[in-house]
C-alpha cells in the first residue's frame, strides 16, 4: 500500500441549508495525480478550499501525514495553489511573481535567484522573466502561476480548473505539460475539473462528486468501464440505459431478453431469475449490421457525423432509442435516417448498475 499524504474523514461543509460537502472520506496518496471531477456546484472547489485551509469544515477532520491540520491556517499547510483566473500580481514582473512566495518565506537571496530560474525552466518561460503579466497571453500567465505555485517546493499542489479559461487546443497542450511536470517532480497534485476528458487523460485516480458526495473513485479505465451508478455512467462518457429482465442464471452468466430475443449478460453478484437489471451500455460497444445480421432489428432515426466517428440514433420498438457510436473508417453499414438496421453487443458490454442507481 502506498502511504497517504492526506486523510479526509467525514468532511462536511454547510452553507445554510446547503451541504456543499456531505461526509466526504478520501485518502490522497503520496505523489499521485488525483482529480476531483463533477458538474458545477458539486463541491469540488469547497473540498479543495477545505484542504487548503480557506474553508473551515463544519464537521470532520483532515490529517497531513498523520498530523491533524483541521484547524490550521492556510499558511501553515504550505500547499501550492493555482486557480482558474490568472491571479498573478499585475504590478510585478514574472521574475518577482515567482520569487514572491520565497521572499515571504525569507529564503536567502542566492537561493531565490536559483529557484526562480529553475522554475522558469520547468514551465519553459525563461525568456519571459522580465515581462509584466499584462504582456502575456492567458496560457503564458497560467504557466507563470504554475511556476509561482511550485517555487517554494510545496508538498501538495492544488489546482482549481487552471485550464478552463483557455481555448481547446492550448488546453490540450498544457494537459500534456502538466502531466509530464507531475511525473518529473513527484509532487502530489490535487486537480479540480468539470471536464471528463481532462480528468481521464491526466489523472492517476479520479474522484467523482455530485451534491457534495463522492459517487465513485478509481483509476480512469476502471471508472469508465465499471461505473457504479447511472450518474457516473453518464457523466464520464455517454451511456445508454436499459432495463433487462433476467430469464435464467448460471453462476455469473445471466440470460436476459428484449422482446423475445435472448442474450447473455455477465453479472457477478446476487441476481435471480425474474429480477430486472438496470444496465449501462456504452455507445461504442454497440455494433450495427444489415437487417437480421445482429441480435435486434431497428431503424436509424438520425445520424451525426463527427469526423473520426459518427453517432447514430437507432429506434427499437421495445428498447426505445439507443445511441450508437461507430468509427467512420470501419462502418458495418453506412447509416442514414430511415434505414433498417440490426444491432447487437458482446456479453460483457452491459454494465450492471447498483439497484436504484
Ligand atoms: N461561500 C459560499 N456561500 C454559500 N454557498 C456556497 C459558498 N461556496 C459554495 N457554496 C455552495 O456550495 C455548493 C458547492 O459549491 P462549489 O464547491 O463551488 O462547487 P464546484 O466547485 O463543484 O462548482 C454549491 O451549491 C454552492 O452554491
Ligand atoms: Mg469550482
Amino acid at each position: 500500500m502506498p502511504d497517504s499524504i492526506l486523510t479526509i474523514a467525514d468532511a462536511t461543509k454547510r452553507y445554510g441549508p446547503v451541504n456543499a460537502l456531505d461526509r466526504v472520506n478520501l485518502e490522497v496518496e503520496e505523489g499521485e495525480f488525483l482529480t476531483l471531477l463533477g458538474p458545477s456546484g458539486s463541491g469540488k472547489t469547497t473540498l479543495l478550499s477545505a484542504i487548503a485551509g480557506f474553508a473551515p469544515l463544519s464537521e470532520g477532520r483532515i490529517d497531513l501525514r498523520g498530523r491533524d491540520i483541521t484547524g490550521e491556517p492556510p499558511e501553515h499547510r504550505d500547499f501550492g495553489m493555482v486557480f482558474q483566473g490568472y491571479a498573478l500580481f499585475p504590478t510585478m514582473t514574472v521574475r518577482d511573481n515567482i520569487a514572491f512566495p520565497l521572499r515571504v518565506r525569507k529564503r536567502p537571496t542566492a537561493e531565490i535567484k536559483k529557484r526562480v530560474e529553475y522554475c522558469l525552466g520547468l514551465v519553459q518561460m525563461e525568456e519571459f522573466a522580465d515581462r509584466m503579466p499584462t504582456q502575456m497571453s492567458g496560457g503564458q500567465q497560467q504557466r507563470i502561476a504554475l511556476a509561482r505555485a511550485l517555487s517554494f517546493e510545496p508538498q501538495v499542489l492544488l489546482l482549481d480548473e487552471p485550464l478552463s479559461a483557455l481555448d481547446k487546443k492550448l488546453r490540450a497542450d498544457l494537459q500534456w505539460e502538466l502531466k509530464s511536470l507531475h511525473d518529473k517532480l513527484g509532487v502530489t497534485f490535487i486537480y479540480v475539473t468539470h471536464d471528463q476528458d481532462e480528468a481521464l487523460s491526466m489523472s492517476d485516480r479520479v474522484v467523482i462528486l455530485k451534491d457534495g458526495r463522492i459517487q465513485q473513485e478509481g483509476v480512469p479505465d476502471t471508472l469508465y468501464n465499471h461505473p457504479r451508478n447511472s450518474f457516473v455512467a453518464d457523466f464520464l462518457g455517454k451511456s445508454n440505459f436499459l432495463d433487462l429482465p433476467v430469464s435464467a442464471r448460471e453462476d455469473d452468466a445471466l440470460t436476459c431478453s428484449i422482446g423475445g430475443t435472448k442474450f447473455p449478460v455477465m453479472a457477478p453478484g446476487a441476481t435471480a431469475t425474474g429480477d430486472v437489471l438496470k444496465v449501462a451500455l456504452r455507445p461504442e460497444r454497440i455494433r450495427l449490421g444489415q437487417p437480421g445480421q445482429e441480435m435486434l432489428d431497428g431503424t436509424v432515426r438520425q445520424v451525426s457525423y463527427l469526423g473520426e466517428r459518427c453517432l447514430v440514433m437507432v429506434d427499437h420498438e421495445d428498447v426505445g432509442t439507443l445511441i450508437v457510436s461507430q468509427p467512420t473508417w470501419k462502418a458495418g453499414v453506412t447509416p442514414r435516417a430511415g434505414l433498417p438496421v440490426s444491432f447487437g453487443w458482446d456479453a460483457d458490454a452491459c454494465v450492471v448498475l447498483e439497484p436504484g442507481g
